[in-house]
């Protein structure tokens, strides 16, 4: 017959359908990965591995190493072979496929010479045609770092101080202080910093009573390694020497500069004593990184805080009586703030603690108007170039403040404010205003509106003409100006609108 073959053909194509519809994969398999994450030091080779589950090989299939995008993976192979493409970042040459036991679905990834940032959660991923199964595996890096350095301050008001110092930790790691008889003393301040290597520094300080007659020990622990670093002083001793008798005097005024200009910070030891075998730094909030180390002599780069490179230069000439400044080339509004410059000799320094007031004026303002979408007038007072935030002031024709409709100010990368204030003319009172932009120490910089009296009157006589009929068709300004009701608007060509600003008069808005 001529429509058997037919009819059994499709019969056995409905089958295939019905089996590939029906039938899961054939080849279900799961992924395991390590059950303890996989612990190593910073330098050392870290490798990872993954079991494909039932044990069979996995020359066919294509496994991927990933951090967060399978498709940027660390390392993916396929059909035995490295598949080329796009690589995570940072893994090029360090990252292995080790062949170890594929045949028994065993697969490892090498990570060669490891760093703080290769810590954290990799996938393992086992794909076969559209059928995937992945387990994570968690890297743990660890770094034990310096054995710390305690230095001691003091004896001051509040007792003596006392400051661990330790670099090159990775995780964070904890510190503690211990007296003779182990038992915990309790910081007065915790601080750690990354450091560009991808490892912390930490600085821990502890206050203790002046006639404190014990040894103290600063330890640092690292959790992953289950070890520590251990430094003992003994205060008595550190209290004997001539430095915890001197006292640091530095500049008893807040030092003022202008942005762009140098600033002077000098400090002297008292009694007055040759600080040639001293390290004197300069420092802000912590001992490290430094603003600039003094030490034999020389400046210790390493310690430098990145915003002070290249801008420091020490004055020495007077260190025979211990005298030395520190000049910051070129201020910055980041230079801002406190500063404290430290004298230390054998693990004991003193400090004495000073301001530095950055200060920017910034541009003339620029007032301009616009008109809104329902008709409104405002005007827009624009200034740059500001440090510190300065104060904003609409003034009216009598001199009055006007609160403005929103205050804006922004920060620039430099640091330096932009500030941006309207005010919404309901009243032609408020015609002839002042924007003033002014700091607190009375550096002042305004703008009026309209610019003259000469462009005012200009503005009055052409304004009937050229926007009268436009003013009234829109309905721009409520203002009464003239006994005729005649409606005014001026300078109607830099209008625009802008939705940004625009709220109720009453809500004030301020953005930093
Ligand atoms: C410790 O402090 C007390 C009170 O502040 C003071 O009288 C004493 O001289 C200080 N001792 C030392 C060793 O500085
Ligand atoms: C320290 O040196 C600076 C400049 O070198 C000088 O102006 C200042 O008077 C000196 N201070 C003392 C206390 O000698
Ligand atoms: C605007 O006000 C200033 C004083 O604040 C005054 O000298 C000037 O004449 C006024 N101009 C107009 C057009 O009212
Ligand atoms: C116009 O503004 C001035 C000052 O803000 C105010 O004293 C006066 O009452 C206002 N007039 C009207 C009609 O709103």
């Amino acid at each position: 017959m001529a429509d058997c073959p037919g009819y059994s053909l499709s019969g056995v194509a409905a089958s295939l359908l019905f089996i590939l519809l029906t039938v899961k994969h054939p080849d279900e398999f799961r992924v395991v990965g390590p059950a303890h994450p996989v612990l190593t030091r910073v330098g050392e080779d870290a490798l990872l591995t993954c079991q494909l589950l039932p044990k069979r090989t996995t020359a066919h299939m294509e496994v991927r190493w990933y951090r967060s995008d399978p498709n940027t993976p660390v390392i993916a192979h396929r059909d035995g072979a490295e598949v080329s493409g796009l690589q995570m970042e940072g893994y090029r040459g360090r990252a292995e496929w080790t062949e170890d036991s594929t045949d028994e679905g065993s697969v490892a990834l090498k990570i060669r010479q490891v760093q703080p940032g290769d810590d954290g959660q990799y996938w393992c991923r086992f794909q076969e045609g559209d059928y995937w199964r992945e387990a994570s595996v968690l890297l743990q890096v660890a770094a034990l770092g310096s054995s710390p350095n305690i230095h001691v301050k003091g004896p001051g008001d509040g007792g003596v101080q006392l400051v661990c110092t330790s670099q090159g930790w990775f995780p964070v790691p904890e510190v503690y202080w211990e007296d003779t008889r182990e038992e915990k003393l309790l910081s007065f301040s915790e601080n750690h910093v990354l450091g560009e290597d991808g490892l912390f520094y930490v600085e821990d300080t502890l206050v203790v009573r002046n006639d404190t007659s014990e040894t103290i020990s600063c330890l640092i622990y690292n959790h992953g390694l289950k070890e520590a670093k251990e430094a003992t002083i003994a205060l008595p001793e550190k209290l004997q020497t001539e430095l915890a008798s001197s006292r640091v005097i530095g500049p008893s005024q807040p030092i003022l500069v202008q942005v762009g200009e140098n600033i002077e910070l000098t400090c002297h030891l008292s009694p007055r004593t040759d600080a040639q075998s001293m390290e004197v730094r300069w420092v802000r909030s912590h001992y490290y990184p430094a603003v600039h180390v003094y030490v034999d002599g020389a400046h210790s780069a390493e310690e430098q805080m990145v915003g002070y490179r290249g801008r420091t230069v020490v004055m020495s000439d007077a260190i025979h009586e211990g005298n030395l400044t520190l000049r910051i080339h070129d201020a910055r509004p980041s230079d801002d703030g406190q500063y404290r410059c430290l004298f230390g000799k054998d693990g004991v320094y003193q400090e004495a603690r000073m301001d530095v007031q950055v200060m920017a004026v910034g541009s003339t303002p620029r007032i301009t108007q616009e008109v809104l979408k329902d008709g409104g007038v405002q005007l827009r007072c624009a200034s740059d170039g500001w440090f510190p935030r300065p104060h904003v002031q609409w003034r009216g024709r009598d001199g009055k403040a006007i609160p403005s409709f929103s205050e804006a100010f922004h920060q620039e990368s430099e640091g330096l404010f932009q500030v941006e204030t309207l005010l919404l003319v309901t009243n032609n009172s408020v015609v002839n205003v002042t924007c003033s932009i002014s700091l607190t120490g009375g550096e002042e910089k305004a703008a009026r509106f309209p610019l003259s009296d000469s462009k005012i009157a200009l503005l009055w006589m052409a304004l009937p003409v050229l926007v009268l009929p436009l003013a009234m068709a829109v309905d721009l300004l409520k203002v009464k100006r003239r006994p005729k009701d005649q409606k005014h608007h001026s300078n109607q060509q830099n209008l625009k609108n802008d939705e940004s600003h625009r709220g109720l008069p009453s809500d004030k808005k301020l953005w930093l």
